[in-house]
């Protein structure tokens, strides 16, 4: 099987294909909501964005040159397009405004407005920085050095993209790597970066503003956020023997894969392989015997989007798994930790929550685990990760899962019902 493309590559090749000069071609872009609210919010900026095949051609402005645009951006569920799009277009001598859906609106959006704001950035936000916000970059913006102060590749980046449209140099000192797409692509279409790591080990990532990009082909390898769900749904499920191909592996992506294999999980990685710049490779996983670990704080970055489905992962291991440093779960498209520790205990399993962790003793084979009543439905909050969790949940709970919605499932992994379906699970939609 296969998964669609990954969604961060997907953005970002959208964005710098929007803003460079020339054409750039890209194979395998995720083709879910998410994505397609970041190439409205790209045309809006005047770049031409096209389907030719089963490729996107993309048709950039030129570094510098984005038009205003001429109503407010509705960037739907998608923050992380939202974000660097404030970077991208923020600094620029016009108003952007943005908004998004209910889920959106309730998220922080200081994190990106405060080095915008040190940039020179005129930004008016709702109470507490929240969406609908309107930006209105200066003249000329101001280059900046940003130590990020939460782990965050959104904020690093929306930072690195202001610095595209800002004289000198504009530096992101980040203390705890995260994903790092946004710079390989930079780097891709022509940008100036410098990377050096301190003595403490943060990376300071440097880019020499107001360049010219260039624009490239771009193939989209397998999101392994996506493979995610599979992965888990084989481990737990009696007698399974998959292969989910081309999943990317950067290194900054794949804490999960790592997680799992010490709980016992047999996944093999074959294939390994190099394509435009990331590695990728094939994943065979099998029906395996979990018990729980210790997920170290160091490793949340590298597995962020990941953490509902390890619960569910963990649900059913024999023995503790508690997982450290997860405070970041709390301000993503639900308050993730709050989301899971109430989905698991509808579902009758025993976890314990606190400010920045979530501890969960399994039940190896599910026994007395699921939707014991109609009411025992899960909360999915608008968010995607939660709904799909849950649903792969009841593939080993003795008593199935129920979820009150899977619409939005959609943001972020097409055709996820119909991809299980195939691998025999049994999903459906209550009438
Ligand atoms: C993303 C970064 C992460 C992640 C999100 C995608 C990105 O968010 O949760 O789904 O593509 O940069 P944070 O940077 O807020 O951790």
């Amino acid at each position: 099987m296969r998964v669609p493309g990954d969604k961060s590559i997907s953005h970002r090749a959208l964005m710098l294909g929007g803003l460079a000069s020339g054409s750039t071609r890209i194979s395998g872009l995720f083709e879910g909501q998410d994505i397609l609210s970041t190439a409205s919010a790209i045309r809006a900026f005047g770049a031409n964005i096209r389907k030719n095949g089963e490729d996107w051609i993309v048709e950039g402005v030129g570094n510098g040159c984005l038009l205003e645009p001429e109503g407010v951006l509705d960037f739907g569920n998608a923050g992380t397009s939202m974000r660097l799009v404030m970077g991208l277009a923020g600094v620029y001598d016009m108003e952007t405004r943005f908004t998004g859906d209910a889920s959106l609106l309730k998220r922080p959006m200081g994190r990106i407005l405060d080095p915008l704001r040190q940039m020179g950035v005129q930004a008016q936000a709702e109470g507490g920085d929240r969406l609908p916000i309107r930006l209105h970059g200066p003249r000329t913006a101001n280059p900046i050095s940003y130590r990020v102060p939460v782990a965050s590749a959104q904020v690093k980046s929306a930072v690195l993209l202001a610095g595209l449209n800002t004289p000198g140099i504009t530096t992101v000192i980040e203390p705890v790597a995260t994903r790092d797409h946004t710079e390989n692509m930079l780097k891709r279409f022509g940008a100036p970066i410098d990377i050096t790591l301190d003595k403490q080990g943060a990376r300071h990532i440097s880019i020499d503003g107001q360049c010219p990009l260039k624009g490239q082909e771009i193939t989209v390898p397998g999101d392994p956020s996506s493979a995610a769900f599979p992965i888990v749904a084989a481990l737990i499920t009696h007698g399974s023997d998959i292969t989910i191909e081309n999943i990317l592996m950067n290194p900054a992506r794949t804490g999960l894969i790592a997680t799992l294999q010490e709980m016992g999980a047999v996944i093999d990685i074959e294939n390994l392989r190099s394509q435009g710049g990331e590695n990728v490779a094939d994943l065979r996983v099998r029906s395996s015997d979990l018990k729980g670990v210790t997920v170290p704080a160091e490793r949340a970055p590298s597995m962020i989007d990941e953490y509902p489905v390890l619960a569910v992962a963990a649900s059913f291991a024999e023995g503790e798994t508690l997982m450290q440093g997860i405070e970041e779960l709390r301000v993503k498209e639900s308050d993730r930790l709050a989301a899971v520790a109430n989905a698991l205990e509808v579902n009758g399993v025993d976890c314990t929550q606190g400010r920045d962790y979530l501890s969960v003793r399994g039940h190896p084979g599910g026994k007395g685990l699921g939707a014991m009543t109609k009411d025992a439905r899960v909360a999915t909050h608008l968010d995607h990760r939660i709904a799909m969790s849950f649903l792969v949940f009841g593939l080993a709970a003795e008593h199935g899962s129920l979820v009150d919605d899977a619409s939005m499932i959609s943001t972020s992994f097409t055709g996820f019902m119909k991809l299980m379906a195939d691998l025999g699970a049994n999903m459906e939609t209550a009438a």
